[in-house]
């Protein structure tokens, strides 16, 4: 299969771009509609835009008819209520997939680690069309939080860290990179989702606000480490236990 893809992307997989700081109108992620949708961690989901407009927030190819990750919807009641997000998902004028507002509990960075995830962002998405990233907006100021991204699951020597203030906004590969955020804050964390269509139009919004492949991570304390390791070893034993069992 060959896709689109834009050449920003190939040294790190994400691009950290200018701020759009949008902390001191939470009203537009407060007060719309949520959905129970558990990924990676303790969540919650408001669909701007899904699948055929319903308030849900299940993969495209989910639905009948199936469909790639583009053409979402619009899904009415919530974006009555925020304009300024819908106008920032359509900025750079690309295809929109999904579009929906994540809602993420406090966790612990073992517990960011054990979500790492890449998505299925690209499944049928019709060849020599354009690869599909996501991009993540983050709407509250989150200080001490992160978005852990890997080459490798397993390995944390490729792992960057993205700091996530008040109007962070990164495009990330995600079916390239594994991702989660960790979120030690005592708040909820609020981030608009967008799947976008890699195109000309899309490395030209990228091309105009500084774009950084490469940041710098903030030190994880040395305890949180240690938990991480320690659950990480705790995984692979218990991976390895049906091995067992079935040779015997
Ligand atoms: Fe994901």
């Amino acid at each position: 299969m060959s896709y689109y893809k834009m050449p920003i992307l190939d040294d790190s997989g994400f691009v950290v771009v200018d701020s759009y700081d949008q902390a001191s109108d939470p009203s537009e992620w407060l007060d719309i509609e949520y959905v129970d949708w558990k990924s990676s961690g303790d969540t919650r989901f408001s669909p701007l835009a899904s699948a055929y407009g319903d308030l849900e927030c299940d993969g495209f190819w989910n639905h009948t008819p199936p469909k790639t990750d583009k053409d979402g919807v619009w899904v009415d009641a919530n974006v009555a209520k925020s304009p300024r997000l819908v106008a920032r998902a359509q900025e750079p004028g690309v295809n929109i997939g999904r579009c929906r507002v994540i809602e993420l509990q406090p966790n612990s960075y073992a517990d960011a680690i054990h979500n790492l995830h890449i998505d299925d962002n690209n499944r049928l998405n019709p060849d020599g069309t354009g690869w599909i990233v996501r991009s993540f907006f983050n709407l509250t100021d989150d200080q001490d939080s992160v978005m852990i991204l890997r080459e490798d699951k397993n390995d944390p020597a490729t792992e960057t860290r993205v700091p996530l203030p008040a109007g962070t906004q990164a495009v990330i590969d995600t079916q390239r990179l594994y991702h989660a955020v960790w979120h030690p804050g005592d708040q909820p964390r609020y981030c608009l989702i967008t799947s976008w269509e890699s195109a000309p139009g899309l490395e030209e919004w990228i091309a105009a606000r500084n774009p950084k492949t490469r940041v710098e991570s903030p030190t994880v304390p040395e305890g949180e480490l240690a938990e991480a390791q320690r659950r990480a070893a705790e995984r692979a034993k218990a991976e390895q236990v049906p091995e067992v069992m079935s040779e015997a």
